[in-house]
């Protein structure tokens, strides 16, 4: 099939390269001139395990190409994916400024019938807006469908090429069909392909984001009690996920959830709410907790060295949202960093991925280092923000060499407390008992 997928970012370019994996042609579409040039050229301008491999391939085999061109690139497609991003707004709702800029630059392209997919995550009744809109601008036959999307960055190309699901939410009979066969061979194992109304498929993705940060929220709260009454969190979540009612996805406790999703759909997800007179109070409760949550590392800094930290100097391993990306939207880092900072204290900055990122983020205010162990180097004490592989089993005595004192905050309780204590640690971490 000819497809255009019109953002290149974290979902338009894994689909746009898995679609051209699975044989298909694909332009891939995007008005960031500089991102089409380097994308072109083979450089992949995001961190995404095996993508670039994959971008590269399929390059070579020109099934994929890039272009700063909508119009000329849905010309020659039958189905366009809108991919673009849908930022949290003031209110609180979607940004759908750019899906709807897309739908009517798409509308004008087409040339003939063309399936309109959205992919990005919109508010229920945006497949509608963009169906009224493109009818104003087209004269020709299409049908709109909700495509969400729900890979992980991270394991991004995984979740695209073999889905738990795929969801098709639309009102075309024909659509539907041409929808199905393009994902067939990404359901080989029989995982379902779910076809539902627009407005169903739309919400479903934003309930799913929505039951995972609950899922967060709700087992940090139940870390903070562990705390509280002297439980450990490590036993009481074995103990939850191992009931399989329960599972054990989504329950390890740390400083609260970040990325481009979870925080903006809850938002998006309550606003929605809102417009029908209706109190999400839950999520509500959910996105408090987090914002507490994200400050907890801090605040247990400031009862070991004093409120005031001029004068100290922190060593922070892990700046994205989560380990095997170089995302830092809404990451906990941010709000970590900012309160380090405005307590007077100094930061060194250590994350395999992110680092160019947090430049453009603390620009002079903090130090970058590339390799994990200088960061420690005359640091007081070491915060772990994300956890990534390599900080698992590091050279515990080369820490207690660099570090000023033997102190380690852990948001993402990569060590064994146990272990701590033997090598003569203070060590915080998240619903375990300090040692
Ligand atoms: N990132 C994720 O893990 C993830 C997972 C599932 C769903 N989503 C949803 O997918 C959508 C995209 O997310 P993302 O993380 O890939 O966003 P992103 O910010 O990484 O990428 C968006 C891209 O769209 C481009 N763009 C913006 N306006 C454009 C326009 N008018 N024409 C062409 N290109 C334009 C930008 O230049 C950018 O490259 C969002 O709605 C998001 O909620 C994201």
């Amino acid at each position: 099939m000819n497809i255009t997928v019109v953002g290149c970012g974290y979902v338009g370019l894994v689909s746009g390269t898995c679609f051209a994996e699975s044989g298909n042609e694909v332009i891939c579409a995007d008005i960031d001139r500089e991102r089409i040039e380097q994308l072109s050229g083979g450089s992949v301008p995001i961190y995404e395990p095996g993508l670039e491999e994959l971008v590269r391939r399929n390059l070579k085999e020109h099934r994929l190409s890039f272009t700063t061109d909508l119009q000329a690139a849905v010309a020659q497609s039958m189905i366009t994916f809108i991919a673009v991003g849908t930022p949290m707004s003031a209110s609180g709702a979607a940004d759908l400024t750019s899906v709807f800029r897309v739908a009517e630059d798409v509308a004008r392209a087409i040339t003939g019938y063309h399936v309109i997919a959205i992919k990005s995550t919109v508010p229920v009744g945006t497949n509608d807006r963009v169906r009224e809109l493109t009818a104003r601008l087209s004269p020709h036959r299409f049908d709109v469908c909700s495509c969400p999307e729900f890979l992980k960055e991270g394991s991004a190309i995984e979740d695209f090429m073999r889905p738990d699901r795929v969801i098709i939410g639309s009102d075309s009979e024909h659509a539907t069909a041409i929808l199905q066969e393009l994902h067939a061979p990404l359901v080989r194992t029989d995982n379902p392909i779910l076809v539902m109304d627009p407005r169903s498929a739309e919400l479903t993705k934003y309930a799913c984001n929505a039951m995972l940060a609950l899922r967060i929220s709700f087992i940090n709260e139940v870390a903070n009690l562990c705390e509280a009454v002297g439980a450990e969190i490590t036993h009481v979540r074995r103990g939850l996920s191992s009931d399989r009612r329960i599972g054990s996805h989504f329950i390890f406790p740390g400083i609260g959830y970040g990325g481009s999703c979870f925080p903006k759909d809850v938002q998006a997800l309550i606003h929605t709410a809102e417009e029908q007179h209706l109190d999400f109070a839950l999520l509500k409760a959910a996105e408090e907790v987090n914002k507490r949550q994200k400050s907890l590392l801090v605040s247990r800094v400031k009862s070991h060295f004093g409120s005031d930290l001029s004068g100290l100097n922190f060593a922070v391993w892990g700046l994205a949202f989560k380990p095997r990306t170089d995302d830092m939207r809404e990451a906990p880092s941010l709000v970590v960093i900012e309160e380090l900072l405005a307590a007077g204290a100094k930061v060194q900055l250590h994350d395999p991925e992110a680092l160019e990122n947090a430049r453009r983020i603390f620009g002079q205010r903090v130090s970058y280092c590339p390799l994990n162990y200088d960061a420690l180097q005359g640091a007081d004490a070491l915060l772990i923000l994300t956890e990534w592989n390599e900080f698992r089993h590091p050279n515990f005595q080369r820490i207690k060499n660099l570090l000023k004192h033997p102190v380690i905050f852990d948001g993402r309780n990569l060590y064994d407390p146990a272990l701590m204590r033997a090598l003569n640690f203070k060590y915080y971490s998240i619903g375990r008992r300090p040692v």
